[in-house]
């Protein structure tokens, strides 16, 4: 599909999120060790990177490390961080070259001081990309999340800063890591598993939900494709009927649109 392709496409696709599952199982079912599925999940990301530029994506979110995450084995949690620096490393100039932008979300307060400073130095460094926005989700959980917003929330009431009365969920949203990003319109999880499991679990009210049971290192451009042609055939509602849905072109989601006071 072309860049115009995608442009064209109904309804219309900016932000693509998915949950990449499945790397240890890849892994065992080959005889090797999980971290080799971890190192071909890496694979798998950057093909799909790729193509999201192609395809003039605006937005990729990547869930590459749940809250959850923090209780797997220590020799684990360090492969992952390790691989995640190299990840930086060898993407820095193809990031620089193709506008790519990194946007890190998640609890940072966990990731340790190199951690920290390498997502940083490479979020300003990418900061001026207007192609792609590449979103890693890391130590993150929805629910942390949300919960992180409503401290922030209490905290700013308590100052006097904030209008309860007329306070609304657009302005909730603001205070999500996610704060300027739209909603993904469609949210991939492969290796057959059929839940969210603490995915932006506010941004996704209105998503499109798409499962395969494909593993994530064997996701490529043609699993991709494959998703977006299912998302095509998708009529997105938003809590509307047919005929309100006929008589707006571009629907989005509550709070962004006036015709979505309807519930
Ligand atoms: C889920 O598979 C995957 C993860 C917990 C980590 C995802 C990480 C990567 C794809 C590589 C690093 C990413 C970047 C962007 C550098 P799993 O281990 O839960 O698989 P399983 O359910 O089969 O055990």
């Amino acid at each position: 599909m072309s860049k115009q392709g995608q442009n064209e496409s109904k309804p219309p696709l900016q932000h693509l999120a998915i949950i990449m599952d499945g790397n240890g199982r890849w892994a065992k079912k080959k005889g090797l060790p999980r971290i080799a599925g971890h190192h071909q999940g890496v694979q798998a990301v950057v093909q799909v990177v790729d193509e999201c530029v192609k395809l003039g994506i605006g937005y990729l979110s990547l869930f590459a490390f749940s809250s959850e995450n923090w209780g797997r084995p220590k020799q684990e949690v360090d492969a992952l961080m390790e691989l995640l620096l190299q990840f930086l490393v060898s993407q820095r100039q193809k990031m620089l070259d193709n506008g790519i932008r990194l946007r890190v979300i998640g609890d940072r307060s966990r990731l340790s001081e190199s951690v920290c400073r390498a997502l940083t130095a490479a979020e300003t460094e990418t900061a001026a990309g207007r192609t792609l926005t590449m979103i890693l989700a890391l130590s993150y959980g929805g629910r942390d999340e949300i919960l992180r917003a409503a401290k922030k929330l209490a905290a700013q009431t308590a100052q006097g800063r904030i209008d309860l009365q007329s306070f609304d969920s657009k302005q909730f949203s603001a205070l999500l890591d996610t704060q300027d990003i739209p909603e993904p319109d469609l949210l991939i999880r492969t290796s057959g598993e059929r839940r969210i499991s603490n995915f932006l679990l506010w941004q996704a009210a209105y998503s499109e939900l798409y499962f395969t049971d494909v593993l994530w290192p064997d996701f490529d451009t043609r699993e991709l494709h494959r998703a977006l042609e299912d998302y095509r055939q998708r009529k997105r509602r938003f809590g509307l009927t047919d005929d309100q849905l006929d008589s707006s072109e571009t629907l989005q989601p509550q709070g962004e649109n006036p015709l979505n006071s309807v519930s």
